[in-house]
């Protein structure tokens, strides 16, 4: 079993500070094996921000697997945005933009989707694609793979004209080969999960993509601040959302799948 903190768009310098404390204590109480960050970490990239995002990271004893977003380039000022997007986010946060975990259970694999030029869309480039299908099937089929990108695969259920991450396509073919299971994302500051199949009608296999709200800024959307703590027990995913009610977090929806044979099955 494996216990994993699914944290996404913290957008320091729009933060709540109460929830950011909140949090903390929160995921401490959880005792998570890994926290996953899917992006978002400031708000407009600035040195402040990103300090106060490290301050967060360095408060958690826990192992951190964590990705830029979009809002961690730069976006009014040109020239860093150009020349240098993810400079700061190397320095403040960490210089490896597609990082990976592996243990004797699980494997993640995330992969930065934020671009300078499309400043609000994410893709992944066609290295990126190549790299998560080398590293991916270099691990034995009985490890649970995940994959972890800002933008998101699968709309949310009612706006399923919304923009997704570029090259998906390509991408859940080397999902498919490397048969991972999970892919987590965020940017939308919206929690909901599905199978992929559901919204990509032609393929063939069952990958469950799930999209975290946003924990602790002020750009929530019709939605209260929340994380996902996702178990996973071999061939079931329990994906608790902790949403914040005003003093703390606690247990809202639960959405579980099973994999039966080739399919996983949505438990009602
Ligand atoms: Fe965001
Ligand atoms: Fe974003």
């Amino acid at each position: 079993m494996r216990l994993l903190a699914h944290i996404s768009d913290l957008h320091f310098g729009r933060e709540n500070q109460k929830i950011v404390y909140a949090l903390r204590e929160d995921l401490i109480g959880r005792a998570p094996d890994v926290v996953v960050v899917s992006g978002d970490f400031t708000q407009r990239a600035r040195v402040s921000q990103y300090l106060k995002a490290r301050r967060f990271l360095d408060s958690l004893p826990f192992r951190i697997i964590a990705i830029p977003g979009n809002h961690d380039i730069p976006l009014f000022d040109l020239f860093r945005r150009i020349f240098f997007p993810l400079q700061r986010y190397k320095k403040y946060i960490s210089q490896d933009l597609n990082p990976l975990y592996a243990d004797d259970e699980i494997v993640i694999c995330a992969l930065n989707t934020a671009r300078s030029f499309a400043w609000k869309e994410g893709r992944i480039s066609v290295e990126q694609i190549s790299y998560l299908g080398n590293k991916l099937c270099s691990y034995p089929e009985d490890r649970f793979k995940i994959v972890v990108t800002h933008h998101p695969f699968i709309p949310p259920p009612d706006n399923p004209a919304i923009k997704l991450v570029g090259r998906s396509g390509l991408a859940l073919d080397a999902i498919d080969q490397c048969k991972a299971d999970l892919l987590l994302a965020g940017h939308l500051h919206l929690d909901y999960s599905g199978d992929v199949r559901g919204f990509y009608l032609k393929r063939k296999r069952s990958v469950i993509s799930v999209q975290a709200g946003t924990a602790v800024s002020v750009r929530t959307r019709n939605e209260p601040n929340a994380y996902n703590l996702i178990k996973i027990i071999q061939n079931r995913i329990d994906i608790q959302v902790r949403i914040w009610n005003g003093s703390a977090f606690l247990d809202e929806l639960l959405t579980s799948y099973e994999k039966r044979g080739d399919e996983w099955v949505h438990l009602a």
